[in-house]
């Protein structure tokens, strides 16, 4: 079984489990039903990064071995001896160049260990690695009870449930474009948020200062005319006055804007109160460092209302998990890149080589 245990780490522990969490009730279904598991993931993105933290954070939840080199000789002889029951998880694949070079042959090798191969990494389903593309070619391939969850509810997204308002904030503004463009036709308001609001205040004319900003001029210009598309109304910047509050029209040169202000908050909340479909990704300020105001506040307003809404991408995730919500109306996808490429185009690879499969 293929999960995404790709999971923040420091000074050698974990650091935020959700995405081990979420796997749990797999895994203990797969062992009360007697299945031998193998669970296959990555971490980080260098060779040397190592799943032995991930180990032990599992290891407090579910009984399991740690095989390091189960491609070597030694470790060949491992698996094989695993009994009904038992789970084992082995070490990074992408310790391995075939696991990012979607290599056939190491694909092949992954085959030789199991009967069945289970795809319950959603988040890592955005890539061609071997691991989610090319495994599910070869064994019989089935979706993860947590991947046919985050699919069906992301799905929503697509469906009608108005008013449905989209909250986009968040850096990227390559990657998230696409996602602007998309819902502004089926959403019925476009929150944009965090640094990637800059980008429309500059185009807009107004002061940004030394806040942070892509280039992307023109394609933000048509979108401006739109009138489902919502910006901050005030916002929160840092400068040599301090931290303080600013209206639009009086941002200084030097200074940096860094939140939403307590009006744009108070209007996110009413847009939520009326909204009966909320689709939320990217933090609103910067949150890593502190600039949490409101990207706490929105976090706060739908664990508070009854709307359906779902929420993806490591920030906003963690304003969830900070809050310590647990209301059924939030789903919380597991996803980031993964998430957004969903969203966008409506399937992902690894989604694509199991169901062409079947076809
Ligand atoms: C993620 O965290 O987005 C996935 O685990 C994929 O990791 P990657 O961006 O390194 O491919
Ligand atoms: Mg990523």
């Amino acid at each position: 079984m293929r999960v995404d245990f790709n999971v923040p780490v420091a000074n050698g522990a974990v650091v935020d489990d959700f995405r081990i969490r979420k796997v749990i009730p797999t895994l203990q279904f797969l062992k009360k039903s007697g299945a031998k598991t193998i669970i296959l993931s990555h971490i980080g993105r260098e060779k040397t990064d190592t799943l032995l933290p991930v180990s032990v954070k599992l290891g407090e939840k579910m009984k399991h071995i740690f095989v390091e080199d189960f491609m070597s000789e030694a470790g060949r002889t491992v698996l094989p001896a695993l009994k009904n029951g038992e789970i084992a998880l082995v070490q990074n694949l992408r310790k391995w160049d075939g696991e990012k070079n979607s290599d056939k042959n190491f694909a092949k090798s992954l085959a030789t260990f199991g009967d069945i191969y289970v795809n319950e990494a959603f988040a890592v389903s955005h890539r061609k690695d071997a691991s989610v593309f090319e495994l599910p070619k070869l064994l019989p391939s089935y979706f993860g009870p947590l991947f046919v969850e985050e699919v069906e509810n992301l799905s929503s997204a697509f469906k009608k449930h108005h008013p449905f308002l989209f909250i986009l904030g968040g850096a990227k503004f390559e990657t998230k474009m696409p996602l602007i463009k998309k819902f502004i036709g089926s959403a019925d308001m476009v929150f944009v948020g965090g640094a990637l609001a800059n980008t429309f205040f500059k185009e807009k004319g107004c002061e940004i200062g030394a806040s942070l900003c892509d280039e992307v001029g023109t394609t933000v210009k048509p979108l401006l005319k739109n009138k489902k598309l919502i910006l901050p109304v005030d916002v929160v910047v840092e400068g040599p006055s301090g931290k303080v509050v600013r209206s639009l029209d009086a941002v200084e040169v030097t200074e940096k804007i860094m939140d939403g202000g307590p009006a744009t908050i108070k209007m996110l909340e009413e847009q939520i109160k009326k909204a009966k479909f909320v689709l939320w990704n990217g933090p609103l300020g910067y949150y890593e460092g502190g600039f949490d105001g409101a990207t706490t506040a929105v976090a706060v307003a739908l664990a508070k209302s009854k709307v359906q809404a779902v929420v993806g991408g490591g920030d906003t995730v963690a304003a969830i998990e900070r809050i310590k919500t647990n209301k059924k109306n939030i789903f919380v996808s597991t996803g980031g890149g993964a998430m957004l490429d969903f969203l966008s185009k409506g399937t992902l690879p690894a989604i694509e080589a199991i169901v062409k499969k079947k076809k």
